[in-house]
């Protein structure tokens, strides 16, 4: 981010947004009065909800955790959120420190916090690419400014496709981004969805609505259709606590349900 872009970042405190919702969820601090009511009243109607941010977050760490592992050292991860540590680049540089990283958002708020997610390991990189994940083609050639297509990425998209619909032809963006990736590339995708919870997660939806943010649950199946044309890792598509559980995520299941479906793919 250049100076004169940070200078421009006008954050509308009028309406609530989605990062900064969340970001009360998870107990931050980076939100503002109407983002906390909005957050108290879905909390109110689904009391899913802060567990729900903290399990889809503890995901984000193992799948990313896990591309690592099977030797990923790019990662491409649109709608990223407020920091809220541990950041992706610090769970892929603390497995691989010269992993280098691309975030996406396109909240100013984010980019105006952008700075923390800057500050990687010495042998690899972090950038910030203020765009909205309906423009791959920004996207795309900004992050190709810092990473290699022609080698495997790990290209995330974590609790973001509900705020896609039809109308963004969201199964038809997600196979754009994909279809850029090396074979070996992952793609690390978590959603809400009304199976688990259909009667908390319906009002949850109508009031993000309500408050001007789109809002779209999926089904298994419907979730299960962005993974097309790629092999899924064990144990597939899960709800998001099953998804290769660390010991405090099986401890955390005690909790209750958690309407976030969770899933990780490698392009062949
Ligand atoms: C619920 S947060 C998830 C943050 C992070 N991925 C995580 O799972 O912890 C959703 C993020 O997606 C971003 N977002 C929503 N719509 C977007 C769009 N059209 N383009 C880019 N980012 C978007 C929001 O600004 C927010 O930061």
């Amino acid at each position: 981010m250049s100076e004169s872009e940070a200078g421009r970042i006008t954050i509308d405190t009028s309406r609530p947004h989605p990062a900064r919702v969340y970001d009360w969820w998870l107990g931050g601090k980076d939100n503002y009065p109407v983002d906390e009511e909005l957050a108290r009243k879905i909390l109110a109607a689904d009391g899913t909800a802060v567990r729900g941010a903290r399990a889809n977050r503890r995901f984000m760490h193992r799948a990313v955790r896990t591309a690592a592992e099977a030797g990923i050292r790019q990662f491409l991860d649109i709608g990223t959120g407020i920091p809220t540590e541990p950041n992706l680049h610090q769970v892929a540089q603390g497995a691989a420190p010269e992993s280098r990283v691309v975030y996406a958002d396109n909240d100013p708020i984010v980019l105006r916090h952008a700075e923390a997610l800057l500050k990687g390991s010495a042998e690899g990189s972090t950038d910030y690419v203020h765009a909205d994940v309906r423009d791959p083609d920004t996207i795309l050639r900004l992050a190709g400014e810092s990473l290699d297509f022609g080698r495997p990425v790990a290209l995330s998209l974590v609790a973001l496709t509900h705020y896609l619909g039809d109308e963004d032809d969201v199964y038809g963006l997600i196979e754009r981004y994909v279809a850029r990736l090396a074979p070996g590339s992952h793609l690390i995708l978590s959603q809400v969805t009304q199976d688990l919870s259909p009667e908390g997660v319906a009002r949850a939806a109508e009031l993000f609505r309500r408050s001007g943010t789109p809002f779209y649950p999926r089904t298994l199946t419907e979730f299960a259709r962005f993974f097309d044309g790629l092999e899924l890792l064990g144990p597939g598509v899960i709800p998001v606590y099953g998804w290769r559980p660390d010991p405090e995520d099986v401890a955390a299941q005690a909790e209750g349900v958690v309407p976030v479906y969770a899933g990780v793919a490698r392009k062949p």
